[in-house]
């Protein structure tokens, strides 16, 4: 039985920084970010657009397509969590209306934990074939103001739909795991923004990833030339372009060629969005569809990263007619009808983002109508 994604609904707030701007502010040669980091633009959350307004929505996109009787299970995977106990899934299952009888929870290791929730689903899907899960991945990644990490900030959502007989990826057998316990990036309690030791976590994501692709191809006896193209988690264009140049050494030109182009093709969106954690690859995964020109059959890897650290390869194939399920004009739509911010303005929003809401507050959004937002809690309460 096939199983994969059924659909895909992204989400990325309406505003950004150009790192040419972000550059020229923080006294560095623009192509330090443009070429040495690979980012364009960085989206923006104002504090409206937290990660269960932002997962809402990318889950909206899609939800009148969904059989609501089939769904089984709701899985919300972030490290942008907004309480220590409750599942920030219930925020959504309340909002969009999703039935009282799935089951649902929130889902944690760094930017790995979107993949932990599809390895749930399709083993939930395998366990009750028509039956659907609804997993759903959501951040806003923070260093701080002056920071080496800063480039590599960004906020947004995917939401994927996992079933049998999928209509855009069915995703193959066999996937290889690989974790151990490092401090390469962590956010403890109490602090909004994440501590990070930026070279090593660069060291250790190229050590992961040698690890889990050398594994996943003497486990499935594929060669790098079965592939059509490779999907990368991607914290910034030019971390997923190292791996990428370490999986075509010593390749034949036209598997180089191949790759390398889609490799491109899938980094389109992160350059525009930046790091949005546990969605990061599946944005690369959706850049790759929307912007490239896969056939039926073709396999796709994919390379999940996070930091702790735990990482996974594992592949799928392109389902035939997938250009039907995907929404492209809405996706470039979003991207291009976004707000451009002064570096000051984004200053005022990334520091009050980091502030702890007050107990009774209320908000207005921006955002375009029909767009969900967070209006502001009331005992602690959200709404
Ligand atoms: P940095 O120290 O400012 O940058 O921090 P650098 O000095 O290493 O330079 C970066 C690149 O720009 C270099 O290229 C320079 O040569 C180049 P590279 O050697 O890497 O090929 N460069 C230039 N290029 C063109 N023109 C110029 C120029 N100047 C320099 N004028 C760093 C960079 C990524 C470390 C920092 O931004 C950071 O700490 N970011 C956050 C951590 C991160 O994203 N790590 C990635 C791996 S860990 C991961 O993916 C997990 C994560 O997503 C979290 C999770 O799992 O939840 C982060």
């Amino acid at each position: 039985m096939d199983i994969g994604i059924d659909q895909i609904g992204f989400y990325t707030p309406n505003k950004f920084v150009d790192m040419v701007d972000l550059a020229n502010a923080r006294n560095q040669d623009p192509n330090k970010f443009l070429i040495g980091i690979g980012q364009d633009r960085m989206a923006v959350a104002d504090k409206t657009q937290d990660a269960v307004a932002m997962g809402i929505n990318a889950t909206a996109e899609y939800l009148d397509q969904v059989d609501l009787e089939q769904l089984g299970l709701l899985i919300f995977a972030t490290e942008s969590g907004i309480d220590q106990s409750k599942s920030a899934s219930l925020f959504v299952k309340e909002a969009l209306n999703l039935p009282a009888n799935i089951r649902t929870f929130e889902i944690k290791e760094a930017c790995f934990a979107l993949t932990a929730a599809l390895q749930v689903a399709r083993d939930y899907v395998r366990a009750h074939p028509h039956h659907s899960a609804m997993i759903i991945g959501s951040d806003i990644a923070r260093y701080g103001l002056n920071t080496a990490g800063e480039v590599t900030q960004g906020a947004g959502a995917i939401s994927m739909l996992i079933k049998e007989s999928p209509a855009i990826i069915a995703l193959e057998d066999g996937h290889a795991s690989y974790s151990e316990n490092i401090n390469d990036f962590w956010r403890p309690n109490g602090s909004p923004v994440a501590m990070v030791d930026g070279h090593y976590s660069r060291d250790v994501y190229l050590d992961f990833f040698k690890e889990t692709f050398k594994e996943y191809l003497a486990q499935t006896k594929l060669t790098v030339s079965d592939f059509a193209g490779i999907c990368y988690h991607l914290p910034y264009t030019k971390m997923g372009f190292k791996a990428h140049r370490i999986a075509i050494q010593g390749q034949d030109e036209e598997t180089a060629k191949r790759l390398s182009d889609n490799f491109q093709l899938s980094a389109k969106y992160s350059r525009q969005v930046g790091n949005i954690y546990t969605a990061s690859l599946y944005m690369s995964i959706l850049s790759l569809l929307e912007n490239g020109d896969l056939e039926a059959g073709d396999r796709i890897g994919f390379f999940s990263y996070g930091s702790g650290a735990m990482a996974e390869f594992f592949s799928g194939k392109v389902v035939d007619g997938y250009q039907r399920r995907l929404r492209p004009g809405l996706h470039k739509r979003m991207l291009q009808e976004r707000t451009r911010l002064g570096v000051g303005q984004y200053e005022d929003i990334f520091t009050e983002g980091l502030e702890n809401l007050p107990e009774n507050v209320e908000f207005e959004s921006d955002a375009n109508h029909g767009t969900w937002f967070l209006a502001g809690q009331e005992g602690y309460v959200r709404k």
